[in-house]
């Protein structure tokens, strides 16, 4: 039993993890430290906020007092750290904004834990860090990284400056890179979202260039069993990758969706590609499957159908954020 202080637990993955640690019988508490930027949403936490186990505290992961604070009162046993910028489009528009949370908070953060040896830190990072695959590639966690957006290259950044506190100060580090996430409480400007609330709503879908960029898609709840499998049972200094193995292209995504609905596919309008836009990531998840005995427990189709349902019946949930992306 431990007190796990989560950062950025108000965001779509974070969320979904707290839910996931205090519906455990493991008797563990949950701080949740998040700055609550646009992303960030507490009624995504509405159904634990009154549980005993679980404490919301407004925050910056750079706000080097308050970290130090938390780290202190509440005897922290471990860091999920999720906090961070997460849309790669913003990070086009604004790289600094990334620069500062994702690669400078984590080394504010970094640098207060190295006053609690005793702490682990899981540092939740992306299969974007290692750039494009070619056709039939996958990327083991001791590949080089050849990040395309600054997103991905602030995830890198941190990632690096995370194992580095490993090596020269023996702190308990351990990395996750996960796949594309899927599921309840994203924020309605990631694909899976938007493209469904745009359906709902009888608008447009925009599909970047011809749309047949490749990701890996992971149920939310596989990635949080593989986080909390590296929280209590990773090595310190490891990585771990995440995969989903469900290779679908953004099109065939938007087509799925649609189907789901029983709408028509003339809705789909390609615009413009996104600069730099990786063709393919894909990871190899041996290690995590060997060493830790995680699996991925989700059914695609099924969990798929169950998030398109999820959103189709949250249209409260997400429309006011919908409103926050167009008026930006
Ligand atoms: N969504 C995915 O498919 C995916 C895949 C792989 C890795 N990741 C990583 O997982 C983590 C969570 O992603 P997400 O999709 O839930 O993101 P999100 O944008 O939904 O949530 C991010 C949360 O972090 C908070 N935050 C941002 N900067 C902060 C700061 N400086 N201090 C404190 N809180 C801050 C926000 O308020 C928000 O609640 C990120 O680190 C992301 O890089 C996401």
């Amino acid at each position: 039993m431990m007190n796990i202080l989560v950062t950025g637990g108000a965001g779509f993955i974070g969320s979904n993890f707290i839910r996931y640690v205090l519906k455990t019988d493991s008797g563990d508490c949950v701080i949740n430290l998040d700055a609550l930027t646009y992303a960030g949403n507490l009624t995504n936490l509405s159904s634990v906020q009154n549980n005993s186990r679980y404490l919301f505290v407004h925050g910056n992961i750079a706000d080097e007092t308050l970290v130090g604070k938390l780290l202190a009162d509440y005897h922290i046993g471990a860091v999920v750290n999720f906090a961070a910028e997460s849309h790669v489009d913003r990070s086009i528009l604004n790289p600094r904004q990334f620069v500062e949370s994702n690669y400078g908070g984590v080394s504010i953060f970094l640098n207060c834990l190295k006053k609690f040896p005793g702490t682990r830190f899981i540092q939740v990072s992306t299969d974007e860090v290692y750039g494009s695959a070619l056709n039939g590639q996958t990327f083991s966690e001791t590949d080089s990284l050849n990040p395309s957006s600054p997103y991905a290259a602030t995830k890198a950044g941190a990632d690096l400056l995370a194992l580095s506190y490993y090596k020269t100060f023996g702190m308990a580090v351990c990395i996750t890179r996960s796949a594309n996430n899927y599921g309840p409480y994203q924020f309605p400007e990631k694909l899976v979202p938007l493209m469904i609330s745009h359906a709902v709503m009888g608008e447009r879908l925009p599909v970047y260039g011809d749309g047949q960029n490749v990701r890996d898609w992971l149920n939310v709840l596989d990635n949080c069993r593989g986080i909390d499998a590296v929280l209590h049972r990773g090595k310190p200094g490891g990585v771990y990758n995440i995969a989903g193995h469900n290779y679908h292209s953004n099109l065939d995504i938007v087509k799925l969706i649609l189907a789901h609905l029983g709408l028509s596919t003339s809705a789909i309008q390609y615009v413009a590609d996104r600069p730099a836009n990786d063709e393919l990531y894909a990871i190899d998840d041996s290690k995590i499957r060997t060493q830790l005995g995680w699996t991925p427990q989700v059914n695609f189709d099924r969990g798929m159908a169950q998030t398109i349902d999820w959103y189709k019946n949250n249209r409260d949930w997400w429309q006011p954020l919908l409103a926050k992306v167009k008026n930006r």
